[in-house]
C-alpha cells in the first residue's frame, strides 16, 4: 500500500523578530500532531528553519487530504495562540490577512506532498529554507537531476541514464509545462533561469515515479498582492535509480544567490547550515537552507540526520559569508535590492504622489 509524505510549513510568529520560533510554539505543534493526529498519522516530526515551523507527516490519506490539511491548519492556529500570548513578532502572519506585518507575500502555508510505494530502502532528504522563495530550488534541482557534472549517476547508473521529467509552473499565468531531460535541457533552462516566475513543482523518472516535489503553488491574489510564495520546502527521494544522497546535497556546496533576504526584497547567498545554525540574524539573513535526512520504514521516519552539519559544508558557509559581505555593500542598490516590481513592499507610489508635478519633460 502507498504512503504519503506531507511537509507543511508556516511562519506564525517570529522569535526574536524574524529569526526563529519560540520553543513553546514548537512544543505546541508537536503536542497537536501527537494528540489530534493520533489516528491519522503514521509518524511525524516537527522542526523549524528560522521563523518557519515545518510539520513533517507520513500517512495513508494521499495528497491534498482535507483531514491532513485541516490538522496542519489547526496546528498552526494553536501555535498562533501561543505566539499571541507571548507577543511573538507577526503572530499568525502566514495564516490571516489581518495579521499584516509588512510581509504580505508569505501569507499562505507552503505545502509539498508526495505519495509513493515505499521501496525496500527509502532514503529521503527534506530541504527547508528561510528568507527565500521556491525559485531558490531551480538551480539545485537542475544540477541534481540534469547536470552530469553534479550527478555522475546520470552517466554511469543504467537506471538513471534515460534522465528525468521536470514539471514547471508559470506563477504569473497559472500554467504548467513538463520537460523531458536531457532531450529538452535547453528549453528547460530558458525558463528555470527566470526563477522568480518559472518554478519547478515536481520531478519524475521516465517511468513516472515521483522523485522530488517542492512547495511551489499557485499564487493567490490577497489584499492586492500575490501571496504564498516564500520560505519554501523541497522533498527529494534518493538512491537506487534516483540521485545518491551526496548528489542531492552537492549543489549546496556552492551557495547561489536567491531572492528573499531582508524584507523579502534583497538577493543574498543561500547558506547551507545545520538546524541549530538556522537562525538568520545578520540583516535578517543571509538566507538559510537545512537538509534533514530520513530513512522511511513502513511510514516511520527514522531520523533526522542533520545533513548540512557535515564539516564538508564549512567552506560553503565561509563562501556564503564572503558573498554576503560583498553584496551588502550595495545597500539599497540593485542587484542586491530586488527590482521595483518584485519587492515585498515599496514606498514608490507614495514618493511618486509627493513628487507629482515636479517631473518635467526632458
Ligand atoms: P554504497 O556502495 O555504499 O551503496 O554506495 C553507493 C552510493 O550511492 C555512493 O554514492
Ligand atoms: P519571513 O518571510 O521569514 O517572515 O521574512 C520576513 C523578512 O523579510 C524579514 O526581513
Ligand atoms: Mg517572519
Ligand atoms: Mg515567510
Ligand atoms: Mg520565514
Ligand atoms: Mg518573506
Amino acid at each position: 500500500s502507498k504512503i504519503t509524505l506531507s511537509v507543511i510549513k508556516a511562519d506564525v510568529g517570529g522569535f526574536v523578530g524574524h529569526g526563529s520560533v519560540h520553543p513553546k510554539m514548537l512544543e505546541k505543534a508537536e503536542e497537536m500532531l501527537k494528540e489530534k493526529g493520533k489516528d491519522l498519522l503514521v509518524d511525524c516530526f516537527v522542526t523549524n528553519v528560522g521563523d518557519d515551523i515545518n510539520l513533517i507527516m507520513t500517512h495513508k490519506e494521499g495528497i491534498n487530504s482535507e483531514k491532513i490539511h485541516t490538522l496542519a491548519w489547526d496546528t498552526f492556529l494553536s501555535c498562533t495562540e501561543v505566539a499571541k500570548s507571548l507577543k511573538m513578532y507577526g503572530a499568525g502572519q502566514d495564516l490571516l490577512s489581518d495579521a499584516f506585518s509588512g510581509n504580505m507575500k508569505g501569507m499562505g502555508p507552503g505545502i509539498a506532498e508526495m505519495e509513493f510505494e515505499e521501496r525496500p530502502s527509502e532514503p529521503i532528504v527534506i530541504f527547508m529554507a528561510d528568507k527565500t522563495e521556491p525559485g531558490a530550488w531551480n538551480l539545485p534541482l537542475y544540477k541534481i537531476f540534469a547536470d552530469p557534472f553534479n550527478t555522475i549517476g546520470l552517466v554511469i547508473d543504467p537506471k538513471m541514464h534515460s534522465g528525468f521529467r521536470f514539471e514547471v509552473f508559470d506563477l504569473i499565468k497559472d500554467k504548467k509545462v513538463t520537460f523531458a531531460c536531457p532531450e529538452e535541457l535547453y528549453d528547460l533552462l530558458i525558463f528555470l533561469g527566470a526563477s522568480n516566475r518559472y518554478v519547478v513543482k515536481s520531478i519524475y523518472t521516465k517511468e513516472g515515479e515521483i522523485a522530488a516535489v517542492s512547495s511551489t503553488q499557485k499564487m493567490n491574489q490577497m489584499a492586492g498582492r500575490y501571496v504564498g510564495k516564500d520560505d519554501p520546502v523541497l522533498i527529494v527521494r534518493c538512491q537506487s535509480g534516483l540521485p545518491a544522497v551526496g548528489e542531492v546535497l552537492e549543489p549546496f556546496a556552492n551557495p547561489h544567490l536567491v531572492a528573499g533576504w531582508m524584507r523579502g526584497s534583497h538577493y543574498g547567498p543561500l547558506m547551507p547550515v545545520s538546524q541549530k545554525q538556522a537562525l538568520p540574524t545578520r540583516f535578517d539573513g543571509p538566507p538559510r537552507v537545512i537538509a534533514m535526512g530520513f530513512q522511511l520504514a513502513n511510514g516511520k521516519l527514522h531520523g533526522p540526520q542533520d545533513l548540512f552539519a557535515d564539516v564538508a559544508f564549512d567552506m560553503a558557509r565561509q563562501k556564503a559569508l564572503k558573498v554576503a559581505d560583498y553584496i551588502r555593500q550595495m545597500g539599497p542598490f540593485e542587484p542586491h535590492r530586488l527590482p521595483l516590481d518584485e519587492m515585498e513592499y515599496t514606498t514608490l507610489p507614495g514618493v511618486m504622489e509627493k513628487l507629482k508635478g515636479r517631473f518635467e519633460q526632458c
